[in-house]
């Protein structure tokens, strides 16, 4: 049976999978396996289920000679090196689709609780702070019928953008390519130049793939753009902000606030950030429920399998890779 290494513990439903068909080893210990450890473990694999938090380059990839498919459990696909793996013929898998949804509801979440000052009032009541209901406690922002910038109209973007509808919102995009009229008519959405997005909108979330056009797309310039009763809320990946840029224009209060489930350099924070009142954080959390998670393995799973029996590979990345 050929070896299969999954680098982190994952739902079961994906392990039974895998363990059916192969000579499974999971990574035992609950935490991130720095390099030496993962190739003592999984040098020979011929299939290796990984992370978003494992870096897959030409270095680990000339290490591990039998690999025939690396299948990512994320739908983004920025820590693997998608060349390095062309060229030695290692095919690369992702999980799109069954995230969109989740992902969606947890940037209107991140949203709805920077706006609505949720996570403050929450602290407040357990400081046993609240002792009386008081007219000017709380004060947030209104939500519905202002205007939603999605940055990136991909599956995410879009789904993002239909929830806006139950808000009475407007909603103006950018994306590198535009939908065509059909589509933004029934998304209810118009187009919008970056720097038009970034003054028009009282929320902006951002829905790109992190590669060298998106890194940084949001830095000094395009936070000084924003209105300063402006949120920006990012699901995306942490690069895609520049963050030290991101602490000094909530420091001077450029914009309202900001909320976070990805960093710059996971799981480390700018300096400052996190002395912010005006910035929500969570780990990197956005597709995390019970269902989406398993549905992830069980795909990446799947990808495996289908790469280690020679057949078409649902979700492959590197398309150009001659199987
Ligand atoms: C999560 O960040 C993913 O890319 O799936």
């Amino acid at each position: 049976m050929k070896k299969v290494y999954v680098t982190r513990r994952i739902p079961q439903p994906a392990l039974d999978l895998l363990e059916a068909e192969c000579c499974l080893e999971v990574n035992p210990h609950d935490r991130v396996l720095g390099r030496e450890e993962l190739l003592e473990a999984a040098s020979d694999a011929e299939g290796l289920l990984c992370l978003l938090t494992d870096q897959v380059d030409a270095d680990l990839l000339d290490q591990m000679p039998r690999l025939k498919i690396v299948a990512n459990c994320a739908v983004g696909f920025d820590n693997i090196d998608i060349p390095a793996c062309t060229t030695r013929g290692v095919a690369v898998s992702n999980t799109p689709g069954v995230l969109t949804e989740t992902t969606a509801d947890m940037a209107w979440a991140l949203l709805m609780t920077a706006a609505r000052k949720v996570v403050e009032a929450d602290r407040y009541v357990r400081d046993g702070k609240f002792k009386a209901w008081a007219p000017m406690l709380f004060l947030g922002q209104e939500v519905n019928h202002r205007v939603l910038g999605v940055i990136g109209m991909g599956r995410i973007g879009r789904a993002v953008a239909r929830r806006a509808s139950g808000f009475n919102m407007g909603v103006v995009y950018h994306d590198a390519s535009r939908l065509t009229p059909e589509e933004e008519r029934q998304l209810g959405v118009e187009y919008r130049d970056l720097k038009d997005l970034l003054q028009e909108a009282d929320y902006i979330s951002l829905h790109v793939p992190l590669n060298d056009q998106t890194r940084h797309l949001i830095g000094a310039q395009e936070l000084k753009l924003m209105k300063k009763s402006a949120y920006l809320v990012n699901t995306s990946r942490g690069p895609v902000i520049d963050e030290k840029a991101l602490v000094r224009a909530l420091t001077n209060n450029d914009l309202a606030g900001a909320a976070l489930d990805v960093y710059e350099n996971e799981p480390e924070l700018a300096p400052g950030l996190v002395e912010l009142d005006n910035v929500t954080l969570a780990p990197h959390i956005a597709s995390a429920t019970v269902q989406t998670r398993t549905k992830m393995a069980v795909m990446a799973a799947e990808n495996l399998l289908a790469g280690l029996k020679g057949e078409k590979i649902p979700n492959l990345v590197n398309k150009e890779l001659k199987l």
